[in-house]
């Protein structure tokens, strides 16, 4: 069954003249970095998203925030790309302007696999950013050293430069997102649970565009109700062979 299925994916990779890929947390699975709906080794079965990932949580407690996020950023120094991530970037070079990559992972893991124009809906792990809109004397690179760090002039702190909940996406990046999916035959929906939005709102943006949308997760997620095919596996080990050739 899972071998039909494939094949008939993969005949729909082959046609495409455009495919849109919005990947999550679960493409970034096998390489050892935790997803976060997990039941047992996910961030929120740990961590109250309210507590870590809100301005209101890092106002509360910026100190636990700001180290948590400082423990996720070391956590990458050990963290290696996998296969799916490489077949993405394989892919991208070996058809230039045919795959659009478009993800909630925050981890660079794509980008340093050598994926190009990866559209990053939730921001970036490692970009520093003002809590508050900065004034003349916030330059990050004079920021006092702290958990956070802070300005040393007025006090401003310094936080990652990811999109917490509550917060609008990057406006060009979303709207280049949705140009990509509107624009696509085909949008492959990989390792995420599908329960964020607006990000999840693109695979039914695809759909209804006229785009057929093909779910590849090891378990079941929100959007596999939108999809034209589930494929149950795990990217590292669909991808390579979807995407060859
Ligand atoms: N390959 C593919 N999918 C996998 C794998 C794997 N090896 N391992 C787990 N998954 C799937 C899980 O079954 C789950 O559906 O990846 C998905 C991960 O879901 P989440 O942890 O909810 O991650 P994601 O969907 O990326 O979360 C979206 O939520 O907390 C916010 O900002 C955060 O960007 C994140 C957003």
């Amino acid at each position: 069954m899972l071998e039909d299925r494939l094949d008939t994916v993969r005949a729909w990779v082959r046609e495409a003249r455009h495919i849109a890929v919005l990947t999550g947390a679960g493409v970034s699975a096998e390489s050892g970095v935790p997803t976060f709906r997990d039941a047992q080794t996910g961030y929120w079965a740990q961590f109250r998203a309210e507590d870590m990932a809100t301005e209101a949580g890092f106002r509360s407690h910026p100190e636990r925030v700001w180290n948590w996020y400082q423990h996720r950023r070391q956590l990458m120094d050990g963290v290696q790309p996998n296969a799916g991530h490489r077949a993405l970037a394989q892919f991208q070079a070996a058809h230039p302007g045919r795959l659009t990559l478009i993800t909630q992972n925050v981890d660079g893991l794509h980008q340093r696999v050598g994926s190009t124009g990866v559209l990053c809906l939730h921001g970036d792990l490692f970009a520093d950013r003002w809590l508050d809109a900065p004034r003349d004397c916030c330059q990050l690179g004079e920021a006092v050293a702290g958990s956070p760090p802070t300005c040393r002039h007025c006090g401003n702190q310094v936080r990652p430069g990811v999109v917490w909940f509550g917060e609008m996406l990057p406006l060009a990046v979303f709207e280049a997102a949705e140009r990509a999916t509107q624009d696509c035959e085909l949008m492959l929906v990989v390792g995420t649970a599908g329960a964020v939005y607006p990000a999840a709102g693109l695979a039914h943006l695809a759909r209804s565009a006229g785009a057929r949308v093909v779910v590849l997760n090891p378990n079941p997620s929100e959007l596999d109700g939108t999809a034209d095919a589930v494929l149950r596996g795990t990217s590292a080990s669909l991808l390579p062979g979807l995407l060859a050739g």
